[in-house]
C-alpha cells in the first residue's frame, strides 16, 4: 500500500462546547513508529478515538491506508488495532476464550492456533485457561496487546501501553513494539506522558497539549535540538540582534537575556568571549537540560516556560 498509514486533515472533537482536540493536520507514514506525547487531558485517547471508530470527528476528515474511516469504516475497522488505555475484560472468561472472541467481534474466523500463538508470543501460555480476573497486572497488559492483534492490524494504536508497568515489562512491550514494526511491518502509533520511551521507541514524535498538536518533529532531532547544554547570558544593555559570529540556535530570550546552546567547552569558551567582545556580561548560567525539561518545555506557553527554565 502507498498511502500513509494515517492521515488526520483539519481534525476537531468537541463534546458540547468543550474542545477535546483542535484542527489536527497529521501524516504518518505506513511503517512508522510514532509517538503522540501529551499531560493528561491533552486529547491523546478522544483522537485515537476517532480515528479507530470509536467515535466520529465533529469535523475535518481522516484517512487510514487512503480509506475514510467513518465512509469506509468497515475497511478501516479491519486495518486499525487498538491496545486502550484501560485494562478490562470479563474476568469469567479465559485468555484463550478472550482472544477467540475478540476475532468474532472483529469478524475474522475464530482460529484457535492462532490464539495458541499469540498466547505463546506473550508468554501467556501458561495461563491460557486461567480465569484472567486471576493474572497479574502486566499479563493483563499483555493479554490486552494480544487482543489488538488477533485480525493482524497494519496500524496499532497502543494507548499509554507502560503506564504502570515495571521496568521488566516495559522492555518487553517495547521489544514486541520493535519486532512488530520490523518483521511485520506494523505502522504503531503510541501515546505516552515519557519522552524517554518516545526516545527509545518512535522515528517521529508528535507533541499535543489542550487538543492541539504542537509538533511533529524526527525523535534524534527532537533530542540533539533540546538535549544540547545552554548558556544563558544576562546582558548590560539591550540588543537589538543577536551578535554576529555566534552558533546557530543562539536566541534572544528577552533584549537583555541571550540563550546560545553549546556542546563542547571550546564551544562554550567561544560563546563567551564573542559574547563579551559586544557587550558586558550581567551575569551568566549555564544549563544541562533533562528530559523531564525538554517536556514540560514543549508543553508549556512561552512566557511560563521563561519563568522556569533558568
Ligand atoms: N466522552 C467525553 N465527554 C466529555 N469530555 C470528554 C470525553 N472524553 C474525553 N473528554 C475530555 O476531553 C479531554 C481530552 O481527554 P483525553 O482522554 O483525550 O485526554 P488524554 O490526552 O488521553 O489524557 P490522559 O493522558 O489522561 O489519558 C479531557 O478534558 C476529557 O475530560
Ligand atoms: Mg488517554
Amino acid at each position: 500500500m502507498d498511502a500513509p498509514a494515517l492521515q488526520c486533515h483539519a481534525t476537531t472533537k468537541h463534546f458540547g462546547d468543550f474542545t477535546a482536540v483542535h484542527d489536527i493536520n497529521l501524516e504518518v507514514k505506513a511503517g512508522e513508529i510514532f509517538a503522540l506525547l501529551g499531560p493528561n487531558g491533552a486529547g491523546k485517547t478522544t483522537l485515537i478515538g476517532c480515528i479507530s471508530g470509536l467515535s466520529r470527528p465533529t469535523s475535518g476528515h481522516i484517512q487510514v491506508f487512503g480509506y475514510d474511516v467513518v465512509k469506509q469504516f468497515r475497511t478501516t475497522r479491519a486495518l486499525v488495532g487498538v491496545v486502550p488505555q484501560e485494562v478490562s475484560f470479563d474476568p469469567f472468561f479465559t485468555p484463550h476464550q478472550a482472544l477467540m472472541i475478540q476475532m468474532g467481534i472483529m469478524g475474522v474466523p475464530p482460529n484457535a492456533k492462532r490464539a495458541d500463538e499469540l498466547l505463546e508470543l506473550f508468554s501467556l501460555s501458561s495461563k491460557r485457561d486461567a480465569y484472567t480476573r486471576n493474572l497479574s497486572g502486566g499479563m493483563k497488559r499483555r493479554l490486552l496487546v494480544a487482543k489488538a492483534l488477533v485480525h493482524k492490524p497494519k496500524l496499532l494504536f497502543l494507548d499509554e501501553p507502560t503506564a504502570g508497568v515495571d521496568v521488566e515489562l516495559r522492555q518487553e512491550l517495547w521489544s514486541e513494539v520493535k519486532r512488530l514494526r520490523n518483521q511485520e511491518g506494523t505502522t504503531i502509533i503510541l501515546t505516552t506522558h515519557y519522552l524517554e520511551e518516545a526516545e527509545h521507541l518512535a522515528d517521529r514524535v508528535g507533541v499535543i497539549d489542550h487538543g492541539e498538536l504542537k509538533l511533529v518533529e524526527n525523535t534524534e532531532q527532537l533530542m540533539q535540538r533540546f538535549s544540547q547544554s545552554q548558556v544563558l547570558f544576562r546582558l548590560g544593555r539591550a540588543l537589538e540582534n543577536i551578535p554576529p559570529g555566534l552558533p546557530a540556535g543562539a536566541t534572544l530570550q528577552t533584549a537583555q537575556e541571550l540563550l546560545i546552546p553549546w556542546n563542547t567547552p571550546e564551544e562554550l569558551s567561544a560563546a563567551i568571549n564573542k559574547v563579551q567582545a559586544h557587550v558586558l556580561i550581567e551575569d551568566c548560567q549555564v544549563r544541562h537540560t533533562s528530559l523531564e525539561e525538554i517536556f514540560v518545555r514543549l508543553i508549556k506557553p512561552h512566557s511560563e516556560d521563561k519563568e522556569t527554565s533558568i
